[in-house]
């Protein structure tokens, strides 16, 4: 029987160079699409998954994530008494309530890696696979992302389930790349992958992005992982590692996914939301930007 992923750990502590000056005062996961940080959208994918505990993994300099996680009563007191309820009832929605939520933060306190800062939350996770989502990988569409690779990973389990999406060849060397084996529907069977490969030596092109359901067997391995690409604990490295004994598999979710710890990801999701939102149709009008135009880009 396959076990039930109870958990979802959002590593959180990176450094965001990629967007500075940006992020030198803002964390990354602040980073709003439009009004909304991309922490929500990945807190609100995994509401929709039906997990039962979110583990954070933060940085003691990016406190400013927690408080927009958890609820803020004061605020939505002050909103209140300003007469716009509405406003705090949709906050009080959106945020999560360290008592009636199972909410954990927990501190990676030097920046060693994803897989270093999935190791840090080893101790808080409950029993069974979990599940990681990177709040930088945005991926629209219902229904999310994680409740498509939880409904798969309960179908059978296959070992670990990495989201996958087929990136052009020249790309290959931004990604990890899976070692395909075969085909089940959504399920891209693999043997193992290879991180950034060039494009010449990638065994195909289709591209880990960040969603993960991993064994807990994912712990032991992280624990004893090597320092890989950039001197970091590489997740992959570890996931790799696993693929003969643990066994692993790409999972082809449905929405599409835009890279918004890069500048032009950011700015590509937004100029889609907004394409969707009858609201900035002027805006986009005064910039020559039509709606099909902006879906086309
Ligand atoms: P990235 O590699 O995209 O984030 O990690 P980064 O290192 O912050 O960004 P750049 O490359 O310098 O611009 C993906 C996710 O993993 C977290 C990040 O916060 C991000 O959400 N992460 C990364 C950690 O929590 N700890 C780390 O040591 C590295």
């Amino acid at each position: 029987m396959t076990a039930q992923v109870r958990t979802a750990i959002f590593p959180v502590a990176g450094l965001g160079t990629r967007f500075l000056p940006a992020t030198k005062a803002t964390p990354k996961e602040l980073l709003p699409v439009i009004d909304t940080p991309l922490i929500q959208y990945a807190i609100d994918e995994a509401r929709e998954a039906g997990v039962e505990r979110m583990v954070f993994v933060s940085h003691p300099s990016k406190s400013a994530i927690e408080r927009h996680v958890l609820d803020d009563a004061d605020l939505r007191a002050e909103l209140q008494a300003r007469g716009k309820a509405a406003l705090a009832e949709e906050l009080a929605e959106t945020a999560l309530c360290p008592v009636e939520d199972d909410v954990v933060f927990v501190m990676q306190d030097e920046p060693l890696g994803l897989g270093h800062a999935v190791l840090c939350a080893r101790d808080h996770v409950l029993p069974g696979p979990v599940a990681v989502i990177l709040p930088d990988d945005l991926i629209l569409g219902r229904p999310g992302a994680l409740s498509e690779m939880i409904a798969a990973h309960a179908r059978g389990d296959r070992g670990h389930l990495v989201a996958t999406m087929t990136v052009p060849r020249e790309e290959t060397r931004k990604y990890g790349i899976l070692s395909v084996t075969g085909r089940d529907g959504p399920l891209l069977l693999a043997d193992g992958m290879v991180e950034k490969p060039e494009p010449a030596d990638a065994p195909s092109a289709e591209a880990v992005v960040g969603r993960y359901i991993l064994d807990p067997a994912i712990f032991e391995a992280l624990a004893t992982q090597t320092p890989g690409a950039g001197g970091e604990i590489q997740l992959t490295d570890a996931i790799a590692r696993g693929a003969g004994t643990i066994g692993m598999a790409g999972f082809r979710f449905s929405g599409r996914r835009f890279d918004c710890g890069s500048k032009a990801g950011m700015l590509s999701a937004t100029l889609h939301l907004a394409a969707q939102d009858p609201d900035y149709a002027d805006v986009l009008a005064e910039h020559g930007l039509r709606s099909e135009h902006v879906r086309a880009a």
